[in-house]
């Protein structure tokens, strides 16, 4: 038995998190029980780098230093949570994975795709998520409602051209696979939004029960 890894994308305010809960409910509503979780985070140590990689420090921190706590986190996350619950056969959905990296350290700081594609196979072996939701809004439209909701983190304080090279980057990643990666407008309202994800959970829920 071998369980479904669903990642949720996007820029900030994009309304990930919101959505996430609406996905997962549904499931339930079907009677399937996904494991949820976030990146980066998921478990006590990765929540700690996580606190070190969010929170804003009087030193800069190196592209470099953030590429690999990202992935020190990430290790951690697939050993203790995400792998062991794919071997029972548990639907994983994760609030960000290593395409955020792509997308942040990749577009946003600028480091290549192949050295962040040498740290995937090293951590992650052949793993990948089967299915990928990418949210997409204007970037102004997700910094405004990220603004609204809370205190900016270090990634959140950057400029509007970061979070462009980030959406690009999202938007080239699916543009690719479209197979794995669906895009989901998320400008409109949160009903409009959800209603998109609807195709996918059915896709999720006939998986489940085949
Ligand atoms: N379609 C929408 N229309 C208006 N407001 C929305 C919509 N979706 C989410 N929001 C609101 O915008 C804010 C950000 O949403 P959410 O936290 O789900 O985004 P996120 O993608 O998880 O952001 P982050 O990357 O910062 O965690 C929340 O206050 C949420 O209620
Ligand atoms: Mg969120």
């Amino acid at each position: 038995m071998s369980g479904m890894f669903i990642t949720f994308e996007g820029p900030e305010g994009a309304g990930k998190s919101t959505n996430l809960q609406l996905f997962a409910a549904a499931l339930r509503e079907a009677d399937c029980d996904p494991l949820l979780t976030r990146e980066p985070g998921g478990t006590p140590i990765a929540e700690r780098i996580r606190e070190v990689l969010l929170s804003h420090h009087e030193e800069p921190m190196s592209s470099d230093a953030e590429l690999l706590l990202m992935f020190a986190a990430r290790a951690q996350h697939l050993e203790q949570l995400i792998k062991p619950a794919l071997a029972q056969g548990q639907v994983v959905i994760s609030d960000r994975f290593t395409d955020a990296t792509y997308a942040y350290q990749g577009g946003g700081r600028g480091i290549s795709s192949q050295r962040i594609g040498v740290l995937e196979d090293w951590v992650q072996g052949s793993l990948r998520p089967d299915l990928t939701l990418v949210f997409d809004v204007p970037v102004e439209v997700g910094m405004q409602r990220a603004r609204a909701r809370s205190e900016l983190d270090r990634f959140e304080v950057e400029q509007s051209a970061f979070f462009e090279a980030v959406r690009n980057s999202y938007l080239q990643r699916a543009a690719a696979d479209p197979q794995r990666y669906h895009v989901i407008d998320a400008s409109g309202s949160l009903e409009q939004v959800a209603a998109q994800m609807q195709p996918m959970v059915a896709r999720v829920l006939e998986r489940w029960h085949a």
